[in-house]
């Protein structure tokens, strides 16, 4: 457990409780960690004495860790002509079925050594890292047998243990219907064998429920069968074109559905009235150039939206919440407080965990100390790590 810190110093504390907007922001003010929580936080003039070391931040911001509730971040192999193909005007879709898309990584990444797929992975977690992120959810998917996808899990709570980023795991076995098996039977897989190896390594099951992946009915199969497993489910949903699986994730009451490009008026409601979040992934809608999904309507609707990378080598290799920010703001016409509050306590409640993306006493001790005295510049000055320093559980870790 932590020593007491305490952060003085403090031009703008980005709190993320509700006030006068959604930042929740304090001038001038004071934080307290002890025991990897946050023990006090509010104004310098009304601090009370320092209980042990204090850290003065000289006038910078201060904001939680950014929180990537959605990646694909422990892969092999490279996807980067596929990607010239698409902006050459390609699909994805006419890609995978040529033999591309998810299982080309699907072999990479079942013929990778565990060494190498662990280097990979930690060297893309330590990217993160530098750039803010301190809780990463990571899925499997790119096993989609039994072994090869409990090794990636495996790799993941690696991970999570070697590196200063909380890893949060999500079994993905329903990412694609490999060659040579019949769709019944690969489902069947999915359930009756990847499910019982993966369930202990997971806390989340995840489906690619979309056109020329599972369908509806599949879905709920495996949803049925995850949530009997003990996981709590989340979906790709309306990604490729619409299906009704924004729908499909609310009457699971899932944590959350994300992509959405394709959301309908009554998939956002049934999100609303089931407190689904919606995760947007703003990379993979600029690397796929497929628009904004409509966040007016999320918004009007009152659903909670968190950011996240979508870290993959097919739609989105990105690896900075920080240009999640400044891309949900010029693509999807967020507003820049909205995106700051999506990419920390928007992804924290998509990971279900409420006490991270906040400042307030209980609340995990995980913030970031900004370059800035304004985190506006996150979106207003993007194109720069605006990281400075990196606090986890309390701990000065960068
Ligand atoms: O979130 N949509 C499905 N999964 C990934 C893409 C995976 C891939 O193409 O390798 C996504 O975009
Ligand atoms: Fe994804």
């Amino acid at each position: 457990m932590s020593e007491p810190l305490r952060l003085r110093g403090i031009s703008r504390l980005v709190t993320n409780v509700p006030g006068d907007g959604p930042l929740g922001i304090i001038e001038d003010a004071v934080v307290d960690l002890a025991h990897g929580e946050v023990a006090w936080v509010g104004e310098a003039a009304a601090a009370p004495r320092a209980a042990g070391e204090v850290l003065d931040v000289e006038g910078r911001a201060v904001m939680p860790g950014f929180v990537d509730p959605h990646t694909h971040l422990v892969f092999e192999g490279d996807r980067s002509e596929e990607f010239a193909m698409r902006m050459a005007g390609a699909t994805y879709s006419s890609i995978q079925a040529s033999g591309g898309g998810i299982m080309a990584t699907v072999a990479a990444t079942r013929q990778a050594s565990t060494g190498a797929l662990f280097e990979a992975a930690l060297a893309r977690v330590t990217a993160m890292f530098r750039a803010g992120t301190t809780t990463v959810e990571i899925k499997s998917g790119y096993g989609l047998t039994a072994d090869s996808e409990r090794r990636i899990l495996e790799v993941a709570a690696r991970i999570g243990e070697e590196s200063p980023v909380e890893v949060v795991p999500t079994f993905l076995g329903a990412h694609a219907i490999p060659p040579g098996i019949d769709r019944a039977g690969f489902v069947r897989q999915v359930v009756e064998d990847l499910l019982p190896a993966c369930a202990p390594l997971a806390r989340f099951i995840d489906v690619f429920c979309d056109e020329g992946a599972f369908t509806l009915d599949e879905t709920r199969v495996i949803l049925e069968e995850g949530v009997a497993a003990g996981l709590r489910p989340r979906l790709h949903a309306e990604q490729l074109a619409f299906t009704g699986a924004a729908q499909l994730a609310a009457e699971f009451d899932a944590a959350s559905a994300d992509h959405l490009d394709h959301l309908t008026e009554e998939g956002a409601e049934a999100m609303a009235q089931h407190g689904v979040v919606a995760v947007l992934l703003p990379g993979a809608a600029l690397s796929m150039r497929s628009g904004s999904p409509p966040y007016r309507l999320l918004k009007e609707r009152g659903v909670t939206v968190a950011l996240a990378t979508d870290c993959n080598p097919g739609t989105s290799y990105w690896l900075s919440m920080q240009s999640m920010v400044t891309l949900a703001v010029g693509l999807f016409g967020m507003e820049v407080e909205d995106a700051i509050w999506s990419a920390t306590r928007g992804g924290a409640l998509a990971l279900e965990d409420s006490r991270k993306g906040i400042v307030t006493p209980r609340a995990t001790a995980d913030l970031i100390v900004l370059d800035t005295d304004d985190p506006v510049d996150l979106a207003y000055r993007p194109d720069t790590n605006h990281v400075a320093m990196v606090i986890k559980d309390g701990v000065r870790a960068l």
